[in-house]
């Protein structure tokens, strides 16, 4: 019979994915339907799951704290159903609660809200959700992942029912193998309250293991006891954080800071950001109290205000341009990856594996990804990282673990391929025709061969095809393409998408191509674009247009395999410059969320100057041409 798991995650990066018998049937962040960026009510998600079953056999529900403790979550009036599960009943994915159930048929909750048994809550293991989408996207058979996260699933820590909320998870070790076992090595919890219990030794926290809370029972954690280091502070993400904030974007906008971070250079205003703490941990440091001031969830805040040099502004120009936060964002990328291969290397030690998976938001971070592998290179490590490590992650970890945990005996996965798991839309000629119009544009006939002559031209064009992309990476699908040979292509491409000009832009390489442009260290492929990799040798000069100021591009693989259009595309482009590179950025303006349906691409290039949009699935140019 078939088995349906539908998976959520909310707070922030929301999203949902859904699972047939083990199988993703889709994947998707909440943002990309509700149009509103880092979406965390992931509603939209829910409803999509409608149009695949009309019954769910498990429903989770991914976070990080459990729905019954949140004191703002939203609820349905009069029922008093939480939205969520509400949500899902209403439209028929779940049961509805009946008088006549027996005790173990629903959970029943202190507000009188009542589930039935098939709807698990998961968001007190959030870190372990981070780790379950690594472990099974790699391919590995037993691997240790690292997980570094803001903050993770929050708790009491064993101590009182009021304090429940202090601690927080902000970066744990675990040693993973199949079908379900991720047995925790290594745990950091902070606080932000200065007069805390610390605490450095083993510990059984059974509550990450959900024993005994939730009635499951994780079995190989039952007796479980790892190194636990509880204190007032914080983990590696909040310092990222906290000068995110004082180069003037929000905490969420970390990426920025690390596209900032090679502008900047050492200065001793910003002193090492991180400190040992003598004897605890002295395969560690931490973040310096005496630089930041931790909270959470909230952004951690920068402490250095009597540094003339750090309080210094000028308000005439954005922060960013001043280059007291282009040195702290090259002191905390610097810093900050420096802590995390000590992690890794301390997972190695302590779980014997040589396997790594690494996830949570600070795997999103390609500089540190690239730094790894240099620094990792002698020691026979394999080193995998989850492209989907935002929080949206935790819902697809979720949907594999619960499908594992259920299904013990089904088969090991293979090592992820490809990310295009979103939603197929499938449109008549008419449809196009008709929708195009309403925006005041046109659809042509048009092959590679018309798209290449428009980006030698120096146009832009979007690129609209198949599923759309899991994380939040254009890989082909939903691509603005430009020509990566032009000197202001950096400059323009930022203009027309409303970035700020010091930012970066990616790129696709034919991979047969890619190590006679790129030194990716060891590694065949990066299809995920995981990496910002350095280009090798005389080839500065070629690709100006995605060449980072360090000379360095976030480049991405495609083979035929992977993507056909797409590889035909940058073949014709190849055949024609000899240079087998495409500019590759995210189909959106800056700000918004990534294009999702046709109609999302329609609408941006009504509302911007890039004017084509080319459907190689229908051998059609949209065509919006601007005022
Ligand atoms: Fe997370």
């Amino acid at each position: 019979m078939t088995q349906w798991i539908g998976a959520i995650a909310r707070g922030h990066n929301g999203g949902g994915c859904l699972l047939k018998d083990g199988e993703v049937v889709f994947n998707l962040e909440e943002e990309r339907l509700s149009r509103i960026k880092h979406d965390g009510a992931p509603l939209a998600a829910i409803t999509k799951m409608k149009e695949y079953t009309d019954k769910l056999d498990y429903f989770l529900i991914a976070h990080t704290s459990l729905l019954n403790q949140s004191k703002v979550a939203p609820i349905l009036d009069y029922c008093r159903d939480d939205a969520y599960y509400g949500l899902a009943r209403k439209l028929g994915l779940l049961e509805v609660p009946n008088s006549s159930w027996a005790e173990e048929d629903y959970t029943a909750f202190p507000s009188g809200t009542k589930w039935p048994s098939n709807v698990i809550d998961v968001g007190h293991i959030h870190h372990r959700l981070h780790a379950a989408s690594a472990f099974y996207n790699s391919g590995f058979d037993t691997a240790c992942a690292v997980i570094v996260d803001g903050a993770g699933s929050w708790t009491s820590f064993g101590l009182e029912e009021g304090d429940r909320e202090d601690y927080w998870e902000v970066e744990t070790l675990f040693d993973c193998a199949y079908p379900h076992k991720f047995d925790t090595k290594y745990k950091h919890i902070a606080t932000k309250f200065v007069s805390p219990l610390f605490y450095h030794g083993n510990f059984n926290s059974g509550f990450w293991s959900g024993y005994g809370e939730l009635g499951i029972n994780w079995e190989s954690e039952e007796n479980e006891s790892h190194e636990l280091l509880a204190r007032h502070g914080c983990g590696l993400v909040k310092p990222y954080e906290a000068i995110t904030d004082y180069c003037g974007w929000q905490g969420i906008e970390a990426g920025k800071t690390m596209g900032l971070s090679p502008y900047g250079k050492e200065h001793k205003a910003f002193p090492p950001l991180f400190k040992t703490l003598g004897d605890v941990c002295p395969d560690l440091k931490f973040a310096s109290l005496d630089i930041f001031s931790p909270s959470y969830p909230q952004t951690a805040l920068l402490q250095l205000d009597h540094e003339p040099y750090v309080r210094m502004k000028d308000e005439t120009v954005p922060p960013w341009q001043m280059s007291n936060r282009q040195d702290a964002a090259w002191r905390v990328q610097n810093d900050t990856q420096e802590q995390v291969l000590a992690l890794i290397r301390k997972a190695v030690r302590l779980t014997g594996q040589k396997n790594v998976v690494l996830a949570g938001g600070y795997g999103l971070n390609c500089v540190a990804n690239y730094y790894y592998l240099n620094e990792l290179k002698d020691e026979g490590i394999n080193l995998y990282v989850e492209p989907m490590s935002n929080d949206c992650g935790t819902a697809y970890g979720a949907a594999l673990l619960w499908h594992h945990y259920k299904n013990p005996d089904s088969k090991k996965r293979d090592k992820i391929t490809n990310l295009y798991s979103g939603i197929q839309y499938n449109h008549s000629q008419t449809e196009i025709k008709k929708m195009t119009k309403k925006f005041g544009g046109e659809v042509l006939d048009a092959t590679d061969k018309d798209v290449i002559d428009l980006i030698l031209d120096r146009n832009i064009v979007s690129l609209f095809q198949g599923r759309s992309e899991s994380g939040p990476r254009a890989l082909g699908n939903r691509s603005i393409l430009y020509d990566p040979t032009d000197p202001n292509g950096k400059d323009h491409v930022n203009t027309v998408k409303h970035r700020e000009p010091f930012r970066p832009f990616a790129g696709t390489i034919l991979q047969d191509h890619v190590h006679d442009w790129f030194d990716l260290r060891g590694m065949d492929e990066t299809p995920f674009m995981m990496y910002a990799v350095e280009c090798k040798p005389g080839v500065e000069d070629k690709i100006p247009a995605i060449l980072h100021v360090d000379k360095t591009c976030r480049i991405q693989t495609v083979t035929k395999e992977q993507n056909e259009n797409y590889y035909n595309l940058i073949q014709e482009f190849f055949e024609r410059t000899g240079c087998p590179i495409l500019f590759n950025t995210s189909f959106n303006l800056g700000g918004e969320p990534l294009v999702e349906t046709l109609e999302d691409g329609i609408k941006t290039l009504a509302s911007s100057d890039i004017e084509y949009m080319y459907l190689p699935e229908y051998g059609k140019m949209i065509t919006i041409k601007n005022d």
